[in-house]
This record gives structure tokens, sequence and C-alpha cells, in this order.
């Protein structure tokens, strides 16, 4: 039921691939370590030369905390939890929850083109909320995915039961298709889809795939109110999938 999405997927990264090799020169022009806040300039957000290959695993938080963002990061992109979207995101989600403590969670999966890869992603995201739930049972969560990650992050729901799922207030997928791909819980799942994204539907260049970080867009802001929303028990709309098209309208 979900092939259309992972075939959209599978060309996004086709395309990708392709075209990374012109673009990767630009990837130094933003340092999301600095400052995750700051954005790309217009059309300067790329993934690096390397695309396809694993790249490093960020660090895995430790303890408890009382809301955790699963980030699962796109095919080899850059930054501890994605420079295009889990940097940015959370650091947002951070500022507009000032005294709560939240965190960003890496899944630790290599992100490569290796057909092991998003599966294996799927597992770690289980294993993390059970180990989460065991040793901190008040943990709520947040799970994101971006592209490679947003199958991650599909594939993760569709095969959880109601006590793994019970803590997740909100799930937010990055062009990767329509929300409905999270099983039970498309109902607070929010799908970005930037104009372009090929792997939103099948047509589009490609490009705006890697958009959601560029200088004027709002991909991320309006995210981050959905998911504090959520964390404070705000009814999320839960009328089936969200598709955001338009990257300055409302949510
Ligand atoms: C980004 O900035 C950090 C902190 O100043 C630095 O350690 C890191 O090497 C920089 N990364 C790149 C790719 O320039
Ligand atoms: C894919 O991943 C598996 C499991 O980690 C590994 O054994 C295999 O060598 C990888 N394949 C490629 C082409 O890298
Ligand atoms: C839900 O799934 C988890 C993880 O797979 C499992 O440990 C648990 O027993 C399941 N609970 C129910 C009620 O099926
Ligand atoms: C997902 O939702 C969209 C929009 O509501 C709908 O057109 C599509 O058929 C749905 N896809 C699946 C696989 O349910």
């Amino acid at each position: 039921m979900h092939r259309t999405i992972l075939i959209s997927l599978a060309t996004a990264t086709t395309f990708l691939q392709a075209n990374a090799q012109a673009k990767c020169s630009k990837v130094a022009d933003v340092n999301t370590t600095v400052n995750p806040l700051v954005p790309f300039r217009p059309n300067t957000a790329t993934f690096p030369c390397d695309m396809g290959i694993p790249i490093p695993l960020g660090k895995v938080p430790t303890g408890c905390a009382k809301f955790e963002i699963i980030v699962a990061r796109g095919t080899s992109e850059p930054g501890d939890l994605g420079m295009i979207v889990g940097d940015p995101l959370v650091a947002r989600v951070k500022r507009d929850m000032p005294g709560v403590d939240v965190r960003g969670y890496p899944v630790q999966y290599p992100a490569s083109r290796n057909t092991t890869s998003a599966p294996s992603g799927a597992q770690d995201v289980q294993n993390r909320l059970i180990a989460q739930m065991k040793e901190c049972p008040d943990e709520k969560f947040a799970l994101v995915g971006y592209s490679q990650g947003g199958r991650v992050v599909s594939m993760a729901t569709n095969r959880m039961n109601a006590t793994l799922s019970k803590n997740i207030l909100a799930v937010v997928l990055y062009g990767a298709g329509l929300g409905n791909a999270t099983g039970s819980l498309s109902g607070i799942t929010l799908a970005n889809c930037a104009p372009g994204d090929i792997a939103c539907s099948d047509s589009g260049t490609g490009a705006g795939h890697v958009s959601y970080n560029n200088e004027g867009t709002v991909w991320h802001d309006r995210t981050s109110q959905y998911i504090v929303a959520a964390f404070n028990g705000k009814p999320v709309e839960q009328k089936g999938p969200k598709l955001v098209r338009n990257p300055t309208g409302g949510l």
C-alpha cells in the first residue's frame, strides 16, 4: 500500500545521487554546528559529495528527558541530527519550549544506500523507545524523519503496537511522501512536502527535496509550533495526513 511513496523516495534518492557531485561544493557555505537557527542561503542547501555513504552517527543522549525528539536523518545528511532538518528543527523546538528539558536523539543508522539501512533505522527507533520507556516511563516523544529517515519512521510506526506508541505525541515527515505512511499514527502526523520535492510526488525536479532549511522558508518554525502544541496537549489536527505544499502559507 505504500508502494507509491517508496517508489517516490527511490526516485528522489537516484536523482540526488546523480546530482550530488555537481552540487557538493556548496555544503561548506553553512555550518549548522555554529548556529542551527541560521537558515541556508537560497539555493545553497546541498548534500555532501559522497551521497550514499554511511555517515558518522550522532551521539546518544543518556538518562531521562522530559521530551525527546527522535530524528532519522536523510541519506548521507551531515550534522549531529542532520543539517537540513534535525539540527535546525530541534534548535527551534528548544527555543520554543523554554524551561522544558528537550533533546534530540539521532537514530543510529548509517543513512546509506545499503538496502539494510532503513530497516536497521526502524529497528533502532523501536529499541530506543523500549529502552527509554523502561528507564524513563514519563518521557514523551516526537518522531521526525527526513527523506530516507521518513521511510525509517514509517517502517517503525507501521510495526508499533499501542504500548510502544503511547508516549509519542507527534510524528513529522519531511520529503517522505504523504503522512498516511505512518499507520496508526497517521492522525498525529504532519507531512511536509516542499514544492518541487520529487519525494512527495511524481513530478518536480528534485531540488525542492533539499530546500527545507533554505532562507525564507518556514518549514521548521511551523513544524516546531506543531510539535510544541502536541506536547502541550493542544489538539493537533487529527483529520488525516497534512500535506503542506506552500512554504509561506498556514499549516
Ligand atoms: C563548524 O564549526 C564548529 C565550531 O566552530 C567547528 O568545530 C567545525 O569544524 C566547523 N565545521 C565546518 C564544516 O566548518
Ligand atoms: C550492507 O550492509 C550489510 C549489513 O551491515 C553488510 O554486510 C554489507 O556488506 C553492506 N553492503 C554494501 C554494498 O555495503
Ligand atoms: C508491544 O511491542 C513491544 C516491542 O516489540 C513488546 O515488547 C510488547 O510485548 C508488545 N506489547 C503488546 C501488548 O503486544
Ligand atoms: C494518503 O492520503 C492521500 C491524501 O489524503 C490519499 O490521496 C492517498 O490515497 C493516501 N494513500 C494511502 C496509501 O492511503
